[in-house]
């Protein structure tokens, strides 16, 4: 029997304060901890969510690099942005917290503190990499190199983000500075260690024995890290941005930003209550991790090493993580800006922020990867929100006020129809809490649409608008039942789309109703008077989504350009071989396709020395106009050949950038045609 728990601790991956937030953190992370902590909220339950901004360790002070500007500049902007969508969004933390926060700081010091005066460390001087140009030790991302699991060349020092291994920077094989680019050396520097490996037993055990119910994801991560047998871990870093280290002579080190990051969900709790320990301290209290694939390990085996370490503290009961969604097939990147971001989408789809919270559900990688597309995104919104949620509630609303003047009717003779009907409706309840409790929350979406799919049914069987003349009483009941299953909707879809859900709720003039009273047919008294009917949703147009693809277009070409290298160099050639090239400024006079071909151009050139006929294959690159009058090099003394029929007597001499396209080379004035090149 699954034991009993008098309350709930729920926290959320902070996220680093180093961008802002997209899609891939809110189906990974915070739209099912929003929808999970909603439904605990409404049975009841007593919950406590915290989160906040990750404003630590090493992808901060490389943002703050990249942007020229101090760190702290860069986490109160970033701080700013991300909690700013995530209210407009939706999304119910109880506090969201920082961790620059003095709370923080002093919390995740005396953590350290007790552990250090309890001797839980090692203390070591060991071989860190050091670069020697900036004079500066590489901690985590400050390092890059290839991952020993998988091949991925750009494996930070930490951490492989493409396989999630955790990993000490001298794993790494060929490392690199990310400050200078050049090979980093080896030298001494004193840090305290965390002993995972003589934690190892009781991982082992709390993980493997007792946790067998946990996601085959989390599991099968944590086994294999326990199965290659844990390593002591160094808890803190030589940067001049963290908590301190609180000890003498600590000078320039500062915590490692993985032992201090989730400390902050304790330091969040503490902000909000000064009966903060009961969450993390009595066992009656079920603590659990809403985190992304890459953030496992740290909730899984280290932050719990340290909570036992520390003593008195609970362990999470479950860490249900999710694996990563991918942008029109393609990873995610905050520094690639491959990303639809949180608050540029509120700004460019007011009042849809369900249809966002629609989409991620329907597509959560709660077992695999999987792929956000916009198509998806318009026929999610066209053929299920609007189509079934969004047409079964407007028809019952619509029905009401057009037969029985917005008044709820009272129910007549039930028929073997209606009351299979009804029966649904505690059915449907249970799926979706089961879904719910399992953390399947695609599948709770699933049977929460199965309602309205359910009152579609009902009206289209039934045909109530056929009947008004001959039956009006058959309408009432009919019109009565479709408006208690619309109250159902409004209860029960509140954890997935609350601005909807409050929006039904609201025509309905439905008062706060708690999740144990839906699942039936009494929701609404009858006589009860409804408000107006509104539309909740509305057709999204193929324009709206073709200009978001529009946009990926653009960021999927510059980033191309951006990673497009450079060709190897050539085998040299002499000197006399170089003067013997004749190149000159020739002017274009005419242009023309050649006929019957895509790529050929045909060109008149004045070279100074005679007006000739070139063939250049250039005909995808620029139009014929584009080309009259423009002055280029022409390679003049190569020798004459027959392209088509036509004779070519030179070459036009053009830049190809990196990813293929052409560019003219123009002299930066007018110069007489003939002049040299050389
Ligand atoms: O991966 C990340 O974005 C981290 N900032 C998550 C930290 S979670 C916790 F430990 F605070
Ligand atoms: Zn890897």
């Amino acid at each position: 029997m699954a034991k009993e728990f008098k309350r709930y601790m729920i926290t959320t991956a902070l996220p680093y304060a180093n961008g802002p937030v997209h899609i891939g953190h809110l189906a990974g992370v915070y739209i099912p901890a929003d929808i999970y902590v909603r439904y605990l909220r409404n049975r009841g339950r007593e919950v406590m969510w915290v989160c906040g901004s990750d404003e630590h360790g090493v992808p901060i002070t490389i943002k703050a690099m990249q942007e020229g500007v101090s760190p702290q500049t860069v986490v109160d902007k970033y701080h700013a942005i991300i909690k700013d969508a995530f209210a407009r969004f939706g999304i119910s933390f109880d506090i969201y917290s920082r961790t620059s926060n003095p709370t923080h700081h002093k919390t995740a010091a005396d953590f350290f503190k007790h552990l250090h005066d309890k001797g839980v460390f090692i203390e070591k001087t060991s071989q860190q990499y050091y670069d020697e140009q900036v004079e500066q030790f590489l901690a985590d991302r400050y390092i890059t190199g290839t991952c020993p699991h998988c091949g991925n060349e750009s494996a930070y020092g930490d951490q492989c983000e493409r396989c999630g291994t955790s990993l000490n920077a001298t794993d790494l094989v060929n490392p690199r500075s990310t400050l200078s680019g050049a090979a980093p050396v080896l030298r001494d520097t004193k840090h305290w260690f965390l002993p995972l490996d003589q934690l190892q037993p009781m991982l082992e055990k709390w993980i493997l024995t007792e946790h067998k119910e946990w996601k085959t994801n989390v599991y099968g991560q944590c086994k294999s890290w326990l199965d290659q047998g844990l390593q002591p871990r160094a808890v803190s870093r030589d940067l001049n941005w963290g908590v301190p280290v609180p000890l003498p002579n600590a000078d320039g080190k500062v915590l490692y930003v993985w032992f201090d990051a989730p400390i902050g969900y304790i330091s969040a709790t503490k902000e909000l209550t000064p009966d903060w320990e009961k969450y993390w301290k009595d066992d009656d209290t079920r603590l659990i991790h809403f985190i992304g694939k890459d953030n496992i390990v740290f909730h899984c085996i280290i932050f719990p090493a340290m909570l036992h370490a520390h003593g008195g503290y609970i362990l999470p009961d479950n860490v249900p993580a999710n694996e990563f969604l991918n942008l029109e097939g393609d990873k995610i990147s905050t520094s690639r800006n491959w990303a639809v971001w949180l608050h540029e989408y509120l700004d460019q789809f007011p009042g849809k922020e369900d249809v966002l919270r629609y989409v991620l559900t329907a597509n959560m990688p709660e077992t695999k990867d999987n792929d956000f597309t916009w198509k998806d995104f318009q026929t999610r919104n066209n053929s299920e929100l609007v189509a079934i949620l969004g047409n079964f509630v407007n028809r019952a609303m619509v029905l009401t006020h057009k037969h029985f003047g917005g008044i709820v009717p009272p129910i007549a003779q039930l028929t073997d129809y209606d009351q299979q009907t009804l029966a649904e409706l505690p059915r449907l309840k249970a799926a979706i809490e089961e879904n719910m409790e399992a953390f399947r929350f695609r599948e709770a979406l699933k049977e929460a649409m199965n309602i309205a799919r359910l009152g579609n049914k009902y009206l289209t069987d039934t045909e109530p608008w056929k009947l008004q003349a001959t039956d009006p009483q058959r309408v009432g009941t009919i019109l009565h039942i479709a408006l208690q299953i619309t109250a159902n909707i409004a209860v029960l879809t509140e954890p997935f789309l609350p601005f909807t859900a409050a929006r039904i709720s609201q025509m309905l003039n439905l008062p706060n109703t708690p999740w144990d009273n839906a699942g039936n047919a009494n929701i609404l008294p009858q006589g009860h008077t409804l408000s107006p009917a509104q539309l909740l949703f509305e057709k999204i147009d193929d324009s709206t989504i073709q200009a978001q693809l529009d946009r990926l277009q653009t960021i999927k070409e510059q980033n191309q350009r951006l990673a497009a290298k450079a060709a190897p160099e050539k085998p040299a050639i002499s000197f006399d071989d170089f003067t013997r090239m004749d190149i000159r400024i020739g002017t274009v006079l005419e242009a023309e396709q050649v006929p019957k071909t895509q790529k050929l151009l045909k060109l008149k050139v004045d070279t100074g020395i005679d007006i000739r006929t070139l063939v250049s294959g250039i005909a995808e690159h620029f139009t014929p106009e584009e080309l009259i009058g423009k002055q280029v090099p022409v390679l003049a003394n190569l020798e004459p050949r027959k392209i088509k029929g036509i004779e070519s007597h030179g070459m036009v001499l053009m830049a190809e950038d990196l990813t293929g396209e052409l560019r003219l080379l123009q002299p930066n004035a007018t110069m007489g045609s003939g002049s040299t090149v050389g």
